[in-house]
């Protein structure tokens, strides 16, 4: 399978079709990965992780996944390198070039540096979370594991729960789920949702208890505790008592499933007998995290242009 884009910098870009071509992916990928099967659809390349903002999940996975494909791998320091000594993206980018990079993954906390970067590099650009723009890779994990549950996305009743205006996983996810044909609903409070939210086709509501009612999917995002800070919401406990996931918020969707990009704040944005319950997949959403970077790299590099 091919993806004809020297590049992937966010599921906005992409078509319905080339979201299903991903998933289709994933699944063969996954089926390698969990039986310990290592493949070789990347071997002689060389993937470079660019991560200018933390991560466990993200940068990991993609090393895991690249070493699967039997790829080399570079994993730059951002907090060791010369980039502490004034060295541009562009820079950092084209001597990671003249490493022989192939595809470089890169987080920042600037919306729209991956597609600078990609603009300005001859390797394939990946985007692992660019500030608020979007984070392509977790949605498609996010969208491979409600897949792998119910078979399809069409008609799934998903319900997003946090900080959806700080949230590139939302966003991703919001192009995303649109595209496939998914009811979306997020659920926050005012100052925690982007003006005009609307526009990206989902219902808004203010009340958990009754937004998932009915629903297939509940998932909690990061409150990111440094935007408390900024007055957005009166404290952690009052917003865990409004907006955390709790068993008596999940009456009226007992059997709904339980997503969490993570790293999860247990007992803020939702409490540790949710996340660790039955219906809880936060765990498995990691393990098909490598499946899809595996897919995405494989077909980036089936048609590298
Ligand atoms: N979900 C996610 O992006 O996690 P990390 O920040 O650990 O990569």
């Amino acid at each position: 399978m091919m993806l004809r884009k020297k590049d992937l910098l966010g599921l906005k870009d992409l078509t319905k079709e080339e979201i299903e071509d991903i998933l289709d992916n994933t699944a063969a990928m996954k089926e390698a990965f969990v039986s310990g099967e290592t493949l070789d659809s990347l071997k002689g390349k060389c993937v470079a992780t660019l991560f200018y903002e933390n991560s466990t999940r993200t940068k990991n996975s993609f090393e895991t996944a690249a070493r699967f494909l039997g790829a080399r791998t570079l994993s730059i320091s951002v907090a060791t390198s010369s980039v502490q000594k004034g060295e541009s993206l562009i820079d950092t980018g084209r001597t990671l070039d003249a490493l022989m990079t192939d595809i470089i993954v890169i987080r920042h906390s600037m919306a729209g540096t991956p597609a600078l970067l990609a603009k300005n590099v001859r390797s394939s650009v990946i985007n692992g979370g660019d500030g608020m723009n979007e984070h392509p890779t977790q949605s498609l994990l996010d969208l491979f594991t409600m897949r792998e549950k119910f078979g399809t996305i069409k008609g799934l009743k998903v319900v997003m729960v946090g900080d959806i205006k700080h949230s590139r996983v939302a966003r991703s996810n919001l192009w995303a789920l649109g595209k496939l044909g998914a009811e979306t609903t997020v659920v926050a409070p005012q100052t925690l949702l982007p003006k005009g939210v609307e526009e990206l086709g989902c219902e808004v509501s203010y009340d958990l208890e009754s937004a998932v009612a009915g629903a297939n999917v509940v998932m909690g995002l990061r409150i990111q505790l440094e935007r408390q800070k900024a007055g957005l919401f009166p404290s952690i406990s009052e917003y865990g008592d409004e907006f955390g996931i709790t068993r008596d918020k999940l009456v009226a969707c007992p059997d709904a499933l339980i997503m969490h990009p993570g790293p999860v704040n247990r007992g803020i944005e939702i409490t540790s007998e949710i996340t660790d319950g039955a219906n809880s997949v936060i765990n498995e959403q990691v393990t098909n995290g490598v499946a899809v970077r595996m897919a995405v790299m494989d077909m980036l590099m089936s048609d590298a242009v």
